[in-house]
């Protein structure tokens, strides 16, 4: 099985965590393996889906590294999507080829019929075994992220049966029924600990929630449904893992951020790209490592504009516990080369003298 302490003290992405904040700062992208390289596109294709890719630890393995072998981030995230977790436990998700995630909708208590913990295990070991190849295949000073969605964004696919601007489904169900809605977030939280826990045993040496639609929500709704089932995962993976950091990105919830951070017991919160920079120093002046929050459209619109706003951010929080970051994942128009620029831009920067 995976050491978790050997060679971790080479790793540069996990100085922030302990509280040595670096200059440069550690470095990766979200969505850093994706359609903007092509050579994620030809074996994209050679998988079938996206789903199967998802499902093949070879393929997945190598989508994972191409990013690592093009741009040297100091961390890889595995390859895999927040909607496996709905899919291991029967719901069955699609992807229809450029229009995103399908499912067939759960609405209400009687639809958490077809959800069975106990069955979800099978496709989680695949996943497993990705991890498991990535860590034997990377090189030793590159930290490994594993990750799953966090429950309240998970459920507004799952309750939506797809992406949606408003996620009104899901909040209607948590109002309408919220002692219903609630055994659905339950059965989340607990398959995410399930999940996590196996990727961490598998040699994911990080972890990183993804809430992409916690702003949605009013305040005690965002405390139910994203502060407290995150809190149970945490206060679970660190009893479990006490080395491992846990980041939260509760996207769209900058007004919230400090409450989150301090009620959830996370290490690190990755701040979108509407964060203000001063947010971000207060999170880390607290001691939680800050991440992000370059804009991916300004990475795909490069220039001068971009190396201003990554000189801006990275002297912001020079002196603090900092991982540079985009604000939300690479999109597919992305010149790669304006990669190579942001991240040769923030290995350039200097301490202060
Ligand atoms: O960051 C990485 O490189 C690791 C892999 C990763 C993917 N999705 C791959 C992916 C991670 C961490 C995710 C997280 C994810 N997935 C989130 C949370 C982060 C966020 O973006 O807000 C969400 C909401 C999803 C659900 C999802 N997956 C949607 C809505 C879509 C369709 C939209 C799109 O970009 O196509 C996906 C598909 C998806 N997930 C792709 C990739 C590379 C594109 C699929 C393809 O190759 O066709």
């Amino acid at each position: 099985m995976h050491d978790p302490t050997r060679l971790t003290a080479t790793r540069r992405f996990l100085a922030p965590f302990r509280g040595e904040p670096l200059t440069p700062p550690p470095v990766w992208l979200m969505r850093q393996a994706g359609r903007y390289l092509p050579e994620y596109r030809a074996t994209r294709k050679e998988a079938g889906s996206f789903l199967d890719l998802c499902y093949n630890p070879r393929l997945a393995a190598e989508v994972t590294l191409q990013p690592i072998r093009r741009y040297g981030f100091d961390a890889a995230i595995l390859f895999s999507d927040i909607l496996v977790v709905p899919d291991a436990l029967g719901q069955g998700v699609r992807f229809a080829e450029g229009e995103g995630p399908r499912l067939d909708p759960i609405t209400d208590v009687a639809g958490l019929t077809r959800l069975d913990l106990g069955k979800a295990e099978s496709k989680f070991e695949i996943v497993w075994e990705t991890v498991s190849l990535l860590r034997q295949s990377l090189p030793a000073e590159t930290a490994l992220i594993g990750f799953c969605g966090a429950p309240w964004t998970v459920a507004t696919y799952m309750v939506e049966g797809r992406g949606s601007s408003d996620q009104s489904a899901a909040r209607g169900w948590a109002y309408r029924d919220p002692d219903g809605f609630k055994r659905l977030i339950d059965t989340l939280v607990a398959a995410s600990i399930t999940y996590l826990d196996g990727q961490v045993r598998a040699g994911a040496g990080v972890l990183q929630i993804f809430d992409s639609w916690a702003g949605s929500l009013a305040e005690d709704e965002f405390d139910r449904w994203v502060v407290a089932p995150t809190k149970q995962i945490v206060s679970e993976m660190k009893s479990r893992h006490p080395h491992v950091p846990v980041i939260g990105f509760p996207r769209g919830a900058s007004a919230k951020l400090m409450e989150f951070a301090a009620a959830t017991g996370i290490d690190g919160v990755s701040c979108d790209t509407s964060c203000p920079l001063n947010v971000m120093q207060e999170v880390a002046g607290r001691g939680i490592v800050a991440q992000g929050n370059l804009d991916p459209l300004l990475l795909v619109a490069g220039g001068a504009a971009l190396d201003r706003r990554v000189d801006e951010i990275v002297a912001g929080m020079t002196g603090k516990p900092f991982v540079f970051n985009l604000g939300h994942g690479i999109v597919p128009e992305t010149p790669p080369e304006h990669v190579a620029r942001l991240v040769e831009r923030v290995r350039a920067a200097k301490g202060r003298a």
